[in-house]
Parts: C-alpha cells; sequence; structure tokens
C-alpha cells in the first residue's frame, strides 16, 4: 500500500517536531506548515529549515487565512495537528475549529488527528473546574470533526514522560530529586507514561491502519503503567538511595491549588485527577477503541527505567 502524504501543523512544537521526525522516519512524504505569523521567532524558523534538510516539504498557511489552510490540506492525504494545549506554554485547542472547516472544504482528507495526546476527553465528563477546560474544548473539536463526517483517529497518550517522569510526577517539577518527594496522596495509584518519541512513533504507525479508523487509539505500554510510588522506586534503584517521603493530602492538594494563577490551576486539576484519581488506568479500553502497544509490537517502547536513566 501507498504510504500517505502527511501534514503536521503545529510541527515547531514539544510533540509536533517528534511527529515530523516520526513521519519522516517511517517514510511518509511529509509536509511541515509554516505560519507566517511566526513573526520573528528564529528557533522555529531555524527548526524549519532543518526539517527541510531532513525532507520535509514546507506549506505556507495560516489559521488567519483560510483559503492557505485549505491549499495546504488539498496537498496531503493525513492532517495531524498538535497545536499547543497547556495553559502554562499556550492553550489553541479551539483554533482547530478552523482546520475541520479548511478540511471539510479540501474533501480530500482520508483522516485527521487533533491534537489530543492526553487524557482521552470523553472520559472526563465529570472533570473538576478549570482544569477541564482541556477536555472540553478538544470534545468541541471532536464533534466538529464528526459533525463534518471527517475520518479520524484519537490518539490518547497518557502521560508525557518528560513531564510527569522528570518530576517524579509531582507537578511543577520536572527533574527527579535526589534527596525528597512529595507523594500525591498514598502515592498508589496507577498512572500510564510515555515517552514522547514513542507518542510520534505510535502516532504515525496508525494513519495508514484501517483498524483505527474513526476510533481512539490508546497508548498503554504494559512495562509503564504505574503508580509514583513505582517510579520513584525505579528512580532510587537507579541513584543507589531511598528518598525522604512526604505526603499531600487530597484537601490540602485542592486548597493550594486555589492560591495558584488560572494557568497552574489547569495543569494541577490534571494532576489531580490522574495521582489522586487514577482516571488513566482505572478503567478498561473496550471493543471501540485500540491499543497502540498491542497493535505495534514491532515499536521497542521506551520503559519508565530506560527514561529515567537520562536523568542520571
Ligand atoms: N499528556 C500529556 O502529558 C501532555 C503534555 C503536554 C501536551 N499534551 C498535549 O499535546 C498537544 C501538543 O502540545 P505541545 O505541548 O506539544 O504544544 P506546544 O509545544 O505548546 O505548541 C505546539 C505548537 O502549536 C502552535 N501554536 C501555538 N500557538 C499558536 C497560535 N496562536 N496559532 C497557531 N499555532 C499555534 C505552534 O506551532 P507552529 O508555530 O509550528 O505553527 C506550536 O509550536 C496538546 O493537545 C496538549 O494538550 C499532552
Amino acid at each position: 500500500m501507498e504510504k500517505s502524504k502527511v501534514l503536521i501543523i503545529g510541527g515547531t512544537g514539544y510533540l509536533g517536531r517528534r511527529l515530523v521526525k516520526a513521519s519522516l522516519a517511517q517514510a511518509h512524504e511529509t509536509y511541515v506548515l509554516q505560519r507566517p505569523d511566526m513573526g520573528v521567532d528564529i528557533e522555529k524558523v531555524q527548526m524549519l529549515l532543518s526539517f527541510k534538510e531532513q525532507g520535509a516539504r514546507l506549506v505556507l498557511g495560516s489559521f488567519n487565512d483560510h483559503q492557505s489552510l485549505v491549499d495546504a490540506v488539498k496537498l496531503v492525504d493525513v492532517v495531524i495537528c498538535a497545536i499547543s494545549g497547556v495553559h502554562i506554554r499556550s492553550h489553541q485547542i479551539l483554533l482547530q475549529l478552523k482546520l475541520v472547516d479548511a478540511i471539510k472544504e479540501a474533501g480530500n482528507i482520508k483522516r485527521f488527528l487533533p491534537s489530543e495526546f492526553g487524557t482521552d476527553p470523553a472520559r472526563m465528563e465529570n472533570a473538576m473546574e478549570p482544569g477541564r477546560v482541556t477536555f472540553d474544548d478538544k470534545m468541541v473539536v471532536r464533534k466538529a470533526i464528526q459533525d463534518a463526517g471527517i475520518p479520524f483517529t484519537y490518539v490518547s497518550a497518557n502521560c508525557f514522560a518528560g513531564y510527569f517522569l522528570g518530576g517524579l510526577c509531582q507537578p511543577g517539577s520536572i527533574l527527579p530529586s535526589r534527596d525528597h518527594v512529595v507523594l500525591l496522596g498514598d502515592g498508589n495509584q496507577k498512572a500510564i507514561y510515555v515517552d514522547e518519541d514513542d507518542i510520534a512513533m505510535y502516532t504515525i504507525k496508525t494513519i495508514d491502519d484501517p483498524r483505527t479508523l474513526n476510533k481512539t487509539l490508546y497508548l498503554r505500554p504494559p512495562q509503564n503503567i504505574l503508580s509514583q510510588r513505582e517510579v520513584v522506586e525505579v528512580w532510587e534503584k537507579l541513584i543507589g538511595k531511598q528518598l525522604h517521603k512526604s505526603s499531600i493530602s487530597k484537601e490540602e492538594f485542592l486548597a493550594t491549588m486555589k492560591t495558584q494563577n488560572y494557568a497552574e490551576q489547569v495543569g494541577l486539576t490534571h494532576y489531580y485527577h490522574v495521582c489522586y484519581e487514577g482516571c488513566l488506568a482505572n478503567f478498561e479500553i473496550g471493543d471501540e477503541a485500540e491499543e497502540a502497544s498491542q497493535l505495534y509490537p514491532e515499536i521497542n517502547y521506551t520503559t519508565v527505567h530506560e527514561y529515567m536513566k537520562r536523568y542520571l
């Protein structure tokens, strides 16, 4: 089967740059949106030029110019969007409604993967304020996609390893301490951690796979389903030392959260659902969805142990 041509939007982002790399590695003809509104962001421009050197094609287009998006979309078979959706960085999830309009008008797209790559928003109907905005906005985009009859795959990537493993699952921390860790509650709720490059590889694997058409793909590498305590144990073994442990109760966590600014509160809400409620691992996937490590056993995913070795 011929490989689909892919357009990546948000290609200079934290996940987006890995999607570009994975798409090229899997030999897809890869297009990356270059937005004129990037201004004088020299890092982005240099990154885009390096994508071009590696074989990607840059295509000019802007969210403020509908026709430019339609023209970009017409060049490819598959669109993957990795636009920002982390409030402490930037949150532009609803901008994708413009992309949905462009894809609908272009009429040629075989698969659209919107910017999801986290907790499955469809399971977060009862999420807390203010963090629920992430899930609500992603559901608005899903509804637009489905109303427009656009073929899709939603990738539920669980925890980006860099955020969660780096900080031993402590919000506000992305480097593992060698002395002390604060456990969220009893630290026993299971979560799922995925190396960001593996997220990108699984995502690209799925785009031409009929098994994931109009479905959610969950990323659940079996060795990476661990509680915070288990993550800490992995780190302790690596450094050959026990960390001093304290813990923050659910009530204290929520009270402290209220003293933070809005963007931080959004992130803390997500940590709450993951670490106190176990929202990522406390359900069976069911027959309506697929699991990536089962579909693509040929991907030798990075284990938590391997990922954490990087911090030594
Ligand atoms: N599960 C997790 O732990 C986790 C963690 C982080 C993120 N995520 C999810 O992953 C997805 C990507 O997040 P990310 O952190 O990789 O994003 P990011 O690096 O913050 O941003 C990605 C890209 O979005 C584009 N963008 C930003 N503002 C824009 C604007 N005003 N107009 C048009 N484009 C704009 C930019 O791309 P260009 O400049 O190249 O166009 C930017 O590089 C989101 O859905 C997020 O919710 C999940």
